[in-house]
């Protein structure tokens, strides 16, 4: 038993925690409208707690967690449609999804030129910054996703890559992969597709016969795609996957471990923590298709009844939203941002846009958009924007 000092101080010390927490916006209370972060679902908390201490970088050590990983990887790979030569490695999100595609580009070719679309993710800045790479930016057209005809004056003798993004950061939009993937095999160049945010929720669109492109391994010019299960996958920070179409490509970002059990490591991280794994496939042995199915359909339906009620306002979207983005046009982006969190409700700035983002994520219901709207609509009105 804890001596009695020790249990004073272990109280006081859950006392200070709380009060720090209590500082933060939580997602089980709906307030947070627009992180592309989920609250977990119920069955990722048990599952992660069970492997808090594995380390998924010491195989011989946690063989069970190993394969847990395998299991995981398995099936983010089905649900890709990737073929029997792809490899899966779990990485810690979308940003680290960027950085080890184009480590792996840059690896493969021997060049440094990107050529990404305009709404790329921030990461690839860090990329550009740390790997010496350039970054040859593309314009978007009229629907906010990249203007293909714009893709084949930017190829050169030095690119390295082309980044098709399947739900932008900014919008949800998503670029038109087909056409990329078709380039990219005519120019033997690499394609990643940035699937973080998308690549759990386009496969589900489709089976809800959506209109929306294909973007997975089926298009032969996809070289690796990364989608993250801590977004629509509904699970725990930090879990995203990259799938890699040729395993043989793994050497190009591997090196020799001598001190852990593995003869070979491959990827950025090295001790990672088996935790978010097993939350991951909890989640998706939990849900499986038809679960995943079924929250994307509830997530697009309360997406449409929020635009309903936005229009109702009288305010414009950026754009008619793909997936469960919506990006609201403000003529003063921070102030009203400001206004809205002192009532207690937060969504994200899109400067460039000058708009807001929305995200209708797994735990948004249609009774949290019903209790947000009025106080949208004062916000609304009190800084000048109706
Ligand atoms: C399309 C896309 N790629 C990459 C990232 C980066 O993901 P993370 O913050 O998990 O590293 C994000 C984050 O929102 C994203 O939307």
């Amino acid at each position: 038993m804890e001596p009695k000092n020790k249990r004073n101080i272990h109280c006081s010390i859950l006392q200070e925690l709380n009060e720090y927490r209590e500082k933060d916006f939580t997602f089980a209370s709906g307030h947070i409208l627009g992180s592309m972060c989920t609250q977990p679902h119920p069955i990722a908390k048990e599952a992660y707690i069970k492997f808090l201490e594995t380390n998924t970088g010491d195989p011989e050590l946690f063989p069970g967690t190993k394969e847990i990983e395998f299991k995981l990887i398995t099936f983010i790979s089905e649900l890709l449609n990737a073929p029997k030569t792809a490899i899966g490695q779990i990485i810690s999100g979308g940003t680290e999804g960027n950085i080890t595609a184009m480590w792996l580009a840059k690896r493969l070719t021997g060049k440094k030129e990107i050529i990404l679309p305009e709404s790329a993710h921030f990461s690839f800045q860090k990329i550009a910054s740390l790997m010496d790479m350039k970054l040859v930016s593309v314009p978007l057209n009229e629907h906010y996703y990249v203007d293909i005809t714009k893709i084949k004056d930017k190829i050169n003798e030095n690119t390295a890559a082309i980044l098709g993004i399947a739900g932008s950061t900014e919008l949800g939009t998503i670029d038109p992969i087909p056409e990329l993937s078709e380039i990219c095999l005519d120019e033997n160049l690499f394609f990643h597709v940035d699937a973080a945010f998308g690549g759990f929720v386009i496969p589900f669109l489709k089976d809800l016969n959506f209109d929306v492109p294909e973007f997975d391994f089926r298009l032969k010019g996809v070289s690796t795609i990364s989608l993250d299960a801590h977004k629509m996958g509904y699970s725990a920070i930090p879990l995203g996957t990259i799938v890699i179409r040729d395993k043989k490509w793994l050497d190009e970002i591997s090196v020799e471990s001598h001190c852990i059990s593995s003869r070979k490591q491959a990827g950025i991280l090295g001790t990672r923590s088996g935790g978010p794994v097993a939350a991951a496939y909890a989640v998706a042995r939990y849900l499986g298709r038809d679960g995943y199915r079924k929250v994307v359909e509830n997530c697009m339906n309360i997406t449409k009844y929020t635009e309903e009620k936005i229009m109702e306002m009288g305010l414009t979207l950026v754009t008619k939203p793909t997936m469960n983005v919506l990006g609201v046009k403000m003529k003063n982006v921070p102030e009203f941002v400001k206004k809205l969190s002192e009532y207690g409700w937060k969504v994200n700035k899109i400067d460039r846009l000058s708009c807001i983002r929305i995200v209708i994520m797994p735990q948004t219901t249609k009774k949290i958009i019903d209790e947000f709207i009025p106080v949208f609509r004062k916000t609304c009105e009190e800084v000048g924007e109706l």
